[in-house]
């Protein structure tokens, strides 16, 4: 009986790592978290550079290695550089962003550079990320992929209705929002997380697409069903937004990274920290985001770490 005890307790402390959120504190916005050869690595908005943090553990990556990837000179494109992702298109790691110009935001557009061949996405010493291509021609933001249908689609945010507008009074807070799109699939179902209203404020939230399946074309707005807003400000976290969803090491469990502010009427700048949240599956299949923990609050880490 004793030595069950001892060797529950054993198990129990090698196989439940723990974290506390946030795991980025300062310029923590817009984050997004791979999860590739043995690393999780972390890619935020940091304004002028691409860059990722790579750790083991999630509760690592506060103090993980740090890379810059990517710095670009082209003034068309040196500058407000946002929301980074990093995706594997067939075995080749690429790097999708927004940037514009130095002193107006009117000029963001999206762009896309190209990384390591082959299983990590983490450049050889003396290498990094070289340019690869503009994707939107005129104002477009906050690019992500979606596959679907064995087709991969590019989202992204612009001035003009396409998949989703806002038009529910919870998407209109202060200014119409629809951005930060992430695609989240589970067996043959899809949906896509987006962030509503304006982040200037406590309204700041992620909505959800639910796609119709089917075979219904997804470039087609009428091919997706709108939910209620699905994580807001909660237990202290404000404007809880921009999301993206990574797999835990051992593929058994999609993670909800975000990021928020201890700023009561939202922030839209540096002050926006990461955090991470498991999804759960309700009986019906649909994902349940939970509500964002209380700062600090100490966490059992994603499955196989
Ligand atoms: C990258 O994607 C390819 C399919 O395009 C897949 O075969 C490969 O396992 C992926 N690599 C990683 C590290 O996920
Ligand atoms: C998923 O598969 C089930 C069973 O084959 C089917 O009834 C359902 O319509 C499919 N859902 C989507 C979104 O394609």
């Amino acid at each position: 009986m004793l030595l069950l005890y001892t060797l529950t307790t054993l198990i129990g402390l090698v196989s439940a790592a723990t974290f506390s959120n946030p795991l980025k504190s300062r310029d923590g916005s817009d984050p997004h978290i791979v999860y590739a050869e043995g690393y999780y690595s972390l890619m935020t908005t940091t304004w002028n550079d691409l860059r990722f943090t790579r750790a083991k553990t999630l509760e690592g990556l506060k103090t993980g290695e740090s890379r810059i990837v990517y710095t670009d000179t082209n003034p068309a494109r040196c500058c407000n550089v946002w929301a980074p992702e990093l995706h594997n298109v067939t075995n080749t790691w690429y790097m999708y962003y927004t940037a514009g110009t130095r002193t107006t935001l009117d000029n963001q557009r999206s762009h896309v550079v190209r990384g390591p061949y082959g299983t990590s996405p983490w450049p050889a010493p003396g290498t990094s990320y070289t340019y690869a291509a503009q994707l939107t021609k005129d104002w477009g933001i906050d690019g992500t992929l979606l596959r679907l249908n064995s087709l991969t689609y590019f989202i992204y945010s612009w001035g003009w209705k396409v998949l989703s507008e806002p038009t529910l009074p919870w998407e209109r807070v202060r200014n119409p929002v629809n951005k930060g799109a992430a695609a989240l699939s589970r067996g043959n179902r899809t949906w896509v997380a987006y962030s509503a209203s304006d982040c200037w404020t406590d309204s700041y939230q992620l909505g959800l697409l639910t796609y119709k399946g089917g075979g219904a074309d997804p470039m087609l707005a009428g091919s997706w069903v709108k939910s209620s807003p699905v994580f807001s400000s909660a237990n202290g976290n404000w404007g809880t937004g921009h999301n993206a969803f990574f797999t835990s090491s051992d593929g058994t469990e999609i993670w909800n990274v975000y990021h928020a502010t201890a700023v009561t009427t939202g922030n839209c700048d540096g002050n926006r920290y990461t955090a991470a949240k498991r999804v759960e599956w309700r009986a019906d299949g649909t994902p349940d985001f939970g509500r964002a923990d209380a700062r600090g609050t100490v966490l059992v880490g994603p499955s196989g770490e």
